[in-house]
């Protein structure tokens, strides 16, 4: 079995040794571009730590680890033009660097890339990994409209912002650690185990995401500060300033969201004020440590003595840690 870092090496080569560019330019160079600009690569590593667990040589699932990131790729895309953000990995978005019709094709043609590589599992479970990465396709699609809705409304419950988040970012966890652990010869049950675990981590994950975009150090976290305020997005911190705050300091809250005329500096300022009225940063932290807990007790369901579990919390404390 190899270490996460052995992983982290071998998928980062697999992938440089693949050729994104093309003709026309204008479709393959913004792909080549944004695989290039890195990124954690999270997702492709679950694949190959959810294959290698099951005693399986990663070899086996790293076509579909490369599809993962790719899809994972391509929804960054999409989101970018969506969120109107200019900044991704600190580099200019693509629909910013090229234009939103380019972002919009070079990230569909990714989409389609996604399918190329991850049917190149083994065919026994072909028609299995099909099934769970389309539902997680759709998923996604789905958490992704209802953060866009959510923008427009006044204000949401915790809850559905909970389902919100499960579905644009938790499920594309679940499915990656579900595809490599199927692909390392895992029993279903085994896989779907995996899923909940990792369905919590990402919950804990994207929770953080909120977190950072405001607090993160700009030239780590490589996004800009504080977009997810500008944008209007019902973020946690949004939502839980909005439980905790007086009833003027939540109408101030309230006013300033639906406010979009207002400086960009002087909202975000103000707004992260707010925030820390209410301390909101401790809340989440406190919220992303229960996900984090649920994730650890899903473990608890694999058998020990068969799985590397001390793989798994290694890959927790490296997400729990992460300041990009
Ligand atoms: C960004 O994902 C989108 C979210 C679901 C928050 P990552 O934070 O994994 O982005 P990269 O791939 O490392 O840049
Ligand atoms: C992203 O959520 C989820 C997907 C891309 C599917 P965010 O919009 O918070 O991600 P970032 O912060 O732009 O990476
Ligand atoms: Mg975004
Ligand atoms: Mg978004
Ligand atoms: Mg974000």
């Amino acid at each position: 079995m190899h270490d996460l870092k052995t992983l982290q090496e071998a998928f980062r080569k697999a992938l440089a040794s693949e050729q994104f560019a093309g003709h026309p330019q204008n479709l393959y160079n913004p792909i080549a571009y944004t695989l290039n600009l890195g990124g954690k690569r999270l997702r492709p590593l679950l694949t190959l730590i959810g294959c290698e667990m099951f005693g399986t040589h990663y070899s086996k699932a790293v076509r579909a680890a490369i599809g993962i990131e790719i899809f994972h790729n391509f929804t960054l895309l999409h989101d970018d033009i969506m969120d109107q953000a200019p900044l991704r990995r600190g580099n200019p978005t693509v629909y910013r660097k090229w234009n939103p019709n380019i972002a919009i094709l070079s990230g569909d043609t990714m989409f389609a890339l996604a399918y190329k590589y991850i049917a190149q599992v083994d065919r026994h479970i072909l028609p299995t990994v099909l099934e769970i990465f389309s539902a997680t396709a759709i998923e996604v699609c789905e958490g992704q409209q209802l953060d866009m809705d959510f923008e427009s409304m006044e204000t949401v419950s915790i809850d559905q912002y909970l389902e919100m988040i499960r579905l644009k970012t938790a499920v594309l966890l679940g499915c990656s650690v579900y595809v490599g652990a199927l692909a390392g010869g895992a029993s279903i049950n085994e896989a779907e185990i995996l899923y909940q675990w990792a369905i919590n981590l990402g919950l804990a994950f994207q929770l953080k995401d909120d977190l950072l975009d405001l607090y993160a150090e700009p030239d780590k976290f490589g996004k800009q500060p504080g977009g997810d305020i500008l944008a209007g997005k019902k973020t946690y911190l949004f939502l839980k300033t909005l439980e905790l705050a007086q009833h003027e300091i939540r109408n101030e809250l309230l006013a300033l969201y639906n406010n979009k005329t207002t400086d960009p500096v002087s909202k975000v300022n103000r707004v992260s004020e707010i925030f820390h009225s209410v301390d909101v940063k401790s809340h989440t932290l406190a919220l992303i440590d229960e996900y984090a807990l649920k994730a650890e007790n899903n473990l608890g369901f694999l058998d020990a003595n068969k799985v590397r579990l001390s793989f798994l919390k290694e890959f927790t404390r490296m997400l729990m840690q992460r300041e990009s």
